[in-house]
């Protein structure tokens, strides 16, 4: 967890961004454009002052966990920790600057990072997207504090090709977030990013669809969530498509479009680990319209239904699988 601070708001943040060490008193601290980490930089830097920072190791799981998830501005970690855990998260200042860091943990190093100093270069790094991240410029931690418990346990996850840990992590997040994305936008039934997807590359949405052009509405306003603006792929499915089965999704998106009429291409953010994008941070997305056509958008041939097996098929094969020398068990 890298914890940061607005200097001007007092806001806190806790990042989960990986931290490369230098030498003995630097680190690399890769907190990417979109993250608060970044926000809390550019400020202090606006502000010409050092930005203190602590990182923490260790600590209960839904703590380390909450520090991944993406909460919208001004939605503390600590507070989220605290809804997950059902228990407060008890803090503690840090030895060497103002920060508070949760008291569970097991290692805190603490320290600042200078936004006059000129960036280091960071990476390259073996990704969550299963490919080695590029090199880049982030800013420098100088260390001025360790600390830890006594036999304290160093945690660490790994990711690598998909799926990995982190595809564990990014589930819990798609699941604890979809009340949060319902209120935002009601007609979503379900959403999922496959883990080959890495989350954002992919996201399939099921939406009870309403009125003509429903679905084009749906992906435009989750590319507006926070960092789903980050999505490359958008596919809007009828509700009765059950997203998270990926085959399921696939098949009836293939069967239901017309690309030409049914793609929309359009720029916007791009995450900065995607190495094909045109520019740094910035390509293009694509909106996947999936779901049945209606008359008035235009559709005036028969629509089929799906192959579904009727319930007295299926019982009177049931009842045949003896008879095959097939057990049931
Ligand atoms: C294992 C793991 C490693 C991550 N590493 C980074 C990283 O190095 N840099 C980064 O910006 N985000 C990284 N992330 C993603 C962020 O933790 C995630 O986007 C989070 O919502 C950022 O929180 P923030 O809004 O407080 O910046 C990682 C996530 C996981 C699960």
């Amino acid at each position: 967890m890298v914890h940061t601070q607005d200097l001007e708001t007092g806001e806190r943040n806790a990042g989960m961004y990986r931290v490369q060490r230098f030498d003995k008193k630097t680190a690399g601290l890769h907190w990417q454009r979109h993250k608060t980490g970044a926000a809390h930089f550019e400020k202090a830097k606006k502000l010409g002052q050092k930005l203190p920072v602590a990182v923490t190791l260790g600590g209960d799981p839904a703590t380390i966990y909450s520090a991944s998830a993406p909460l919208p501005p001004g939605i503390s970690e600590f507070v989220f920790a605290g809804f997950l855990r059902k228990e407060p998260v008890k803090l503690v200042k840090c030895l060497t600057n103002d920060l508070e860091v949760p008291a569970e943990a097991e290692i805190v190093i603490e320290g600042y990072a200078d936004p006059e100093e000129p960036l280091t270069l960071e990476g390259p790094f073996g990704d969550h997207t299963g490919f080695y991240s590029l090199a880049d410029y982030y800013p420098a931690m100088h260390v001025t504090a360790v600390t830890m418990r006594r036999n304290a346990i160093y945690p660490s996850t790994i990711v690598g090709r998909p799926p990995m840990e982190d595809a564990w992590l990014g589930y819990a997040t798609e699941r604890i977030f979809l009340p949060l994305t319902r209120l935002m936008l009601p007609e979503v039934v379900n959403y999922h990013m496959p883990p080959e997807g890495i989350f954002h590359n992919l996201v399939f949405v099921s939406i009870d669809k309403q009125y003509p052009g429903h679905a084009m509405k749906v992906g435009a306003g989750m590319l507006g969530l926070g960092l789903m603006s980050l999505a490359k792929m958008i596919v809007i499915l009828d509700s009765d498509v059950n997203v998270e089965d990926t085959s399921e999704a696939w098949w009836v998106t293939l069967n239901n479009i017309d690309p030409e009429r049914d793609i929309r291409m359009l720029p916007g953010p791009i995450d900065v680990l995607d190495h094909s994008s045109r520019a740094f941070s910035y390509g293009s997305k694509m909106i996947v319209d999936a779901t049945k056509k209606w008359p008035e958008e235009g559709f005036t041939r028969e629509w089929p239904e799906k192959i579904v097996m009727s319930d007295d098929i299926k019982k009177l094969v049931d009842e045949k699988w003896e008879r095959y020398g097939i057990p049931l068990d």
